[in-house]
């Protein structure tokens, strides 16, 4: 047994605390292993993971398939840079673009760094293609969105926290209400310099905030008949969490630009990746973007793996199947309760709005009752819930699992 294994939780919390920067609130749970839908903490205690990793580990915990592509392209090549070929990256662009039906790809890490390239690549082409006079482009974003924590996709947040003493801001956005099709229409009138329209299919941070039907396939219409590119930010949404592979596929929508990452890796590897056609991916030449790891050959071995798991073991048809019993049998529940009062979402992604103001600790304290009996879950905002666990999970599993929200929410009723 080595030294790590005998400390306990509160010990590995207090290092954390000491040593890291606090920029995360995490419940007070340490974990040391997973497999599947289920984590165990450094005590040896079960739970049901209800996070995902914020919906990148959509294939369950260490897959196996994915974690062989990764040991073994580990042990053959890992990094090359872009200074030179591998012979890993152009099948996984050919295999990615075939997948989501593109013709190109651009190959980052992070969410947020997918989402900054989808911003640049739009501003250039809205110069390049479109005619937008220099520094004029505009982009239409809404608010409640969450892109991720860069300088510039922090400067079109509304979430104060997240902003405060970061400025100065970057400029060139114009934000909307969210789900509003009239406002996005009048944004899109009001100028001619209108360069593309970022949206979430559905606000995951936000409390997982599903709009009206239809709304997408509006807004896509309205950008074709604007000239405006419809950039969508599927970091959270995308691979199969909705119950489709891409959450605008519930529209049969095909964005002009399409953001992926998190579980395009299985949550394995840090992934994340840019597609769109070559009228507009064309405009990206040597030297004007890029990264030292993306498009890694470790990377693309682990993501083609990741991405075969969601085909070969049906994981939007699961996650669609499953999410309607969730939200059937919570809402069953949620009719004759004090404490929660809705329950939304698509597929696997869902809340439960909890019947306390967002200042409370209400629904932090559920979380740590529901951590008590074996399931992690966290709150987004003071007073929503997410629950999100991988798409591998079982109808057995998610009857037990449901049986552990109701009890614990029936714990809290006033
Ligand atoms: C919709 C969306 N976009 C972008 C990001 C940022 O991803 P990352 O944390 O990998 O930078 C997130 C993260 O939660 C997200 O939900």
């Amino acid at each position: 047994m080595s030294v790590l294994e005998k400390i306990s939780s509160a010990a590995f919390i207090e290092i954390e605390n000491k040593y890291g920067a606090h920029n995360y609130h995490p419940l007070p749970v340490v974990l040391s292993r997973g497999k599947g839908v289920y984590v165990w903490d450094v005590e040896g205690k079960r739970y049901y993971d209800f996070l995902s990793a914020y919906s990148a580990v959509n294939q369950g915990h260490c897959h196996p398939d994915i974690v062989e592509a990764l040991i073994n392209q580990a042990q053959t090549l890992t990094l090359t840079s872009r200074a030179f070929h591998n012979d890993r990256l152009g099948i996984y662009e050919k295999f990615l673009c075939e997948y989501f039906g593109f013709d190109k790809v651009l190959p980052m890490n992070t969410g947020a760094e997918a989402v900054e390239t989808a911003l640049k690549l739009c501003r250039k082409w809205a110069y390049e293609v479109k005619g937008i006079a220099e520094h004029q482009a505009q982009i239409i974003v809404c608010e409640g969105n969450f892109h991720g924590r860069t300088t510039t996709i922090i400067s079109f947040s509304n979430d104060e926290n997240a902003r405060k003493n970061f400025g100065p801001y970057t400029e060139g956005f114009i934000k909307i209400p969210y789900d509003d099709i009239e406002a996005l229409e009048q944004a899109l009138s009001s100028t001619n310099n209108i360069a593309g329209f970022l949206v979430e299919p559905i606000q995951g941070e936000a409390g997982v905030y599903v709009p009206a039907d239809g709304y997408l396939a509006k807004a896509k219409a309205l950008c074709e008949k604007h000239n405006a590119l419809f950039i969508a930010d599927e970091v959270q949404t995308g691979i199969a969490r909705t119950g489709k592979l891409l959450a605008v596929h519930h529209e049969n929508v095909q964005p002009d630009i399409l953001i992926l990452g998190k579980a395009i890796s299985g949550g394995v590897y840090p992934v994340s990746a840019v597609l769109a056609n070559d009228n507009v991916m064309h405009v990206i030449k040597p030297g004007q973007h890029g990264s030292t790891f993306g498009g890694n050959p470790l990377a693309a071995a682990v993501a083609v793996a990741a991405l075969e798991v969601v085909e070969h073991e049906n994981l939007a048809e699961n996650a669609a199947y499953l999410g309607n019993i969730f939200r059937e049998k919570i809402g069953d529940y949620i009719r004759e309760s004090g404490i929660a009062t809705l329950v939304r979402g698509k597929g696997l992604l869902n809340a439960i709005l909890i019947n306390d103001t967002e200042e409370s600790d209400t629904a932090w304290n559920i979380c740590l009752r529901l951590a008590h009996y074996g399931l992690l879950a966290k709150p987004t905002h003071g007073n929503i819930i997410r629950f999100a666990p991988p798409l591998v999970m079982t109808e057995e599993q998610l009857e037990d699992c449901i049986s552990i929200i109701i009890k614990t929410l029936k714990e809290f009723e006033k």
